[in-house]
């Protein structure tokens, strides 16, 4: 099937098609990798949490398209940031089971496992925005926290040791590693040093896997990435806050001075990093992901708005017009940079597109689908914004 379905997937057509996996007939070699990983999951049931949600949706695309003989339990609460409709494009897919649960219920998860009988988990569930994490920080120890704890109680429990062929991913952040301000990088033996309480609920989630493989052998694989950005991400966050805004003609948030920088990372070359250490990484090791791609916010901005305007129509610095200063995040991370090196040696992974190109797909995204903007902005994102942004 594997071999197969690449060489068939080179018309024009999915070319063009950012959700298409396109791969060069001649690199018989990667064909055949690729054909060898679907042929290890078949029949394996992979537990994917969080996979109504940004990342996690791109995870479920993939990993449902390209191993048709296992089966995807998807399982996530809905909340705010989740939404079926991410996954609309998959359509009715025989290995593809949904299932609305939520991972502070420690019984719903023992049930999940027993239901399903999972080899392996990839957890991606979480709240995942910096500033719900700072006017709600108790709704991030019980997701982020006690829903980890919750997950690897079930994954112990459910195995009972009997853990070969058994993997428990575990999906992180750079943000675990502080804040840089002389320079450098963070690598995977930087010391946690998390500074928002969004940090620091991904800080302890990562201990407690680790000190499950520790103290019980559980195996486990955990990553930390930087920034993602790409279709399909909440409005909450700052690319598509500021498509949207500079689509509806609305201010454009700057915090401070705009001087932090972030490292982007186009979303699907995220989901290609979790498939590769899902399947290729070292049991009980860490692998950063990152994009070697640092912005400040204000060029980012700036960028955007010259994005936009092009596409829209405008005139050359129209939208950049909407650029306003606003009071500062509390405890606001100057910078993060991920080093990615050893994801690069020792699994051969680097990001497949330039920003530039994932930045036009992702303006382009946004225009074609309003509809979806339009529906995960209206009603409660009203709320949020005005108490957010309201008299910042
Ligand atoms: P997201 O907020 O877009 O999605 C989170 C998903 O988790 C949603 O579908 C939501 O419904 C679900 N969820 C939340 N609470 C839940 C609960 N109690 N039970 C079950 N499901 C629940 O987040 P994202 O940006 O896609 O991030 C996914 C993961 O990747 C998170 O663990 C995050 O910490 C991590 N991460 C994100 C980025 C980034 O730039 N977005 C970078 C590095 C790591
Ligand atoms: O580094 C990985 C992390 O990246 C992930 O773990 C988080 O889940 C994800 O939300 C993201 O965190 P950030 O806080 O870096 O992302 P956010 O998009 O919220 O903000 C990016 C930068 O832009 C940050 O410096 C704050 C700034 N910003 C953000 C918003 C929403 C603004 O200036 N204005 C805004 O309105």
């Amino acid at each position: 099937m594997g071999l197969e379905r690449h060489l068939k997937s080179n018309s024009e057509q999915e070319k063009n098609d950012p959700r298409t996996f396109v791969f060069d007939p001649m690199d018989m070699e990667q064909a055949r990798e690729e054909s060898d990983a679907a042929d290890i999951m078949n029949n394996r049931t992979i537990l994917i949490t969080g996979g109504a949600g940004f990342i996690g949706s791109h995870v479920v695309r993939r990993f449902v398209s390209r191993y048709p003989q296992c089966r995807i339990i998807n399982l996530d609460a809905l909340t705010y940031a989740g939404n079926l409709g991410n996954l609309e494009d998959l359509g009715v897919a025989a290995n593809h089971v949904f299932v609305k649960a939520d991972i502070r219920d420690a019984e719903a998860m023992r049930r999940i496992f027993a239901e399903h009988d999972p080899d392996g988990v990839i957890h991606l569930a979480a709240e995942s925005h910096v500033d719900r994490s700072i006017s709600d920080p108790m709704a991030f120890v019980e997701t982020n926290v006690t829903g980890t704890v919750n997950l690897l109680n079930a994954a112990r429990e459910h195995w009972k040791g009997n853990f070969g062929g058994k993997r428990f991913y575990h999906v992180s952040t750079d943000e675990v590693y502080g804040s840089l301000h002389d320079g450098g990088f963070f690598l995977e033996t930087t010391p946690y040093d998390p500074q928002s309480p969004y940090s620091a609920s991904k800080a302890a989630s990562d201990h407690f896997v680790r000190a499950y493989g520790n103290t019980y052998k559980l195996p486990y694989v955990i990553s930390n990435c930087s920034n993602n950005y790409g279709s399909h991400q909440f409005p909450e966050k700052l690319i598509p806050l500021m498509i949207n805004n500079i689509r509806h003609n609305k201010p454009l948030p700057v915090y401070g001075k705009g001087e932090n920088v972030r490292d982007w990372l186009w979303v699907e070359d995220h989901a290609a990093a979790i498939d590769l250490i899902f399947h290729e990484g070292a049991d009980g090791e860490t692998y950063n992901i990152g994009g070697h791609n640092e912005w400040k916010n204000i060029d980012l901005v700036h960028l955007l708005c010259a994005t936009m305007d092009r596409k829209l129509g405008r005139a050359e610095g129209e939208s950049a017009k909407l650029i306003t200063y606003v009071t500062d995040r509390a405890g606001h991370d100057l910078r993060y940079a991920i080093d990615a090196g050893k994801i690069g040696r020792e699994l051969g992974w680097k990001p497949s597109i330039t920003f530039e190109q994932g930045l036009e797909r992702t303006v382009d995204w946004y225009l074609a689908n309003d509809a979806w903007l339009q529906g995960v902005t209206s009603g409660a994102y009203r709320d949020y914004y005005a108490a957010q942004y309201g008299d910042r």
